[in-house]
């Protein structure tokens, strides 16, 4: 069992912070993924667990007991690391063999879990070479290899998909997904990539600057972002925003910028009633539109067609909306033309919106599931 608590961490390299005040409890079992941009924390947060960094202040515990000064080799933990630091004189087999040969396992035993491994990243052709023979994601998949076979208690990934080409980084984000469901035992991983974050995890922990911005399962940290920084770092192209303003429009409430008017839906409309006049940013993410259905009340949006982009599966449309250029999603059955004019109904249930000071959620509840 493997369960993993941060009590106020915090981390200082000199005078740089790297991780301020984390507090988070990891579950056994659970694959938690921390998600965030360059610098944000990530790597510090995995080497804290590893035990490869000391903690500046507060208690990391594994289960009941504190591990603040359990050297890495106690923890029962194993790390993909981010430069996947090889053996360069083992070949791939030997690489991948080398923690189990260490704790002295059968020799049967290695080969099978080696071969294994091997097999299911893709590399079993390559056991014989070094890695100066390999190519990066090669390498990757080796260091993947060398942690897989162990079967620790925690299993540590650092951007372990980084150097792979798109369709392989797919192929090999569902062959991890799997190790996760037969290993049975606690995952964290690190990624700054959100489509990855997004499949792989049961919560995510969005991290900017060393701080926690939001944990909880995929769908929430979406759909309920609770601030500007995790509402744009998801989504592909990113979640579109306006400022404008809160009003009152017949019985409910609604955002207003320009000649666009929006209501909101009952939930949104209690939470911000009397507040007409509020200075308010409006996110509305490009796939929350649709070009096929009458809009709603107060559920239309106007605007004309910069251009469109074909993507295979939908089409974009660069729309000019209240003097700001946005991006919608749409299917391809309705065919549109740069410099149309069109009308979109939005998807009420899914408007965001945010403080422009704070830049956080006005719809963000404290204590919702995570
Ligand atoms: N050994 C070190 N000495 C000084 N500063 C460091 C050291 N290691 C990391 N940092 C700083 O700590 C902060 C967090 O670094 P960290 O490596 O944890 O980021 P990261 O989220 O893993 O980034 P990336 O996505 O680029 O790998 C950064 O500002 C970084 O420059
Ligand atoms: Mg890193």
């Amino acid at each position: 069992m493997a369960r993993i608590r941060f009590e106020n961490v915090t981390k200082y390299y000199g005078s740089v912070l790297a991780v301020d005040n984390l507090n988070l409890e990891i579950r056994d079992k659970e694959f938690v993924v921390l998600l965030g941009p360059s610098g944000c924390g990530k790597t510090t947060t995995l080497n804290m667990i590893a035990g490869l960094e000391e903690l500046t202040d507060g208690d990391i515990w594994f289960d009941d007991e504190i591990v603040n000064f359990m050297p890495p080799h106690k923890r029962d933990v194993a790390m993909v690391f981010q430069s996947y630091a090889l053996y360069p004189h083992k070949s791939v087999y030997e690489n991948i063999a080398f923690g189990l040969a260490m704790r002295k396992y059968p020799k049967a035993e290695i080969d099978k879990r080696v071969r294994d491994a091997a097999m299911r990243l893709h590399i079993d052709h390559l056991l014989d070479r070094r890695p100066n023979q390999l190519s990066g994601g090669q390498r990757q998949r080796v260091a993947l290899g060398r942690a897989m076979v162990r079967q620790p208690a925690v299993f540590l990934m650092d951007e372990p998909l980084s150097n792979l080409d798109a369709a392989l980084r797919v192929s090999m984000r569902a062959e991890i997904k799997e190790l996760h469901q037969t290993m049975q035992t606690t995952f964290v991983y690190v990624t700054h990539d959100q489509a990855e974050a997004l499949t792989l995890a049961d919560r995510i922990v969005v991290m900017n600057d060393g701080i926690v911005q939001q944990v909880g399962p995929p769908d929430e940290i979406y759909e309920r972002p609770r601030n500007m920084f995790v509402a744009s770092f998801l989504g592909n192209p990113p979640i579109n925003y306006l400022h404008g303003e809160l009003i009152e429009s017949g019985q409910r409430m609604a955002f207003r910028r320009g000649a666009l008017t929006l209501s909101l839906n009952d939930e949104a409309s209690a939470k911000l009633s009397g507040q007409e006049g509020r200075k308010a940013i409006l996110g509305i993410r490009p796939e929350d539109v649709d070009d096929r259905s009458k809009p709603s009340e107060g559920g239309a949006i106007d605007g004309h067609v910069n251009f469109v982009m074909p993507i295979g599966s939908d089409q974009y449309l660069n729309m000019k909306l209240a003097g700001e250029e946005l991006f919608f999603r749409v299917g391809k059955e309705t065919r549109h033309q740069n410099g149309e004019e069109v009308t979109l109904a939005a998807n009420l249930a899914r408007l965001h919106l945010f403080d422009p000071e704070s830049r956080e959620s006005l719809l963000w509840q404290e204590g919702a599931p995570s």
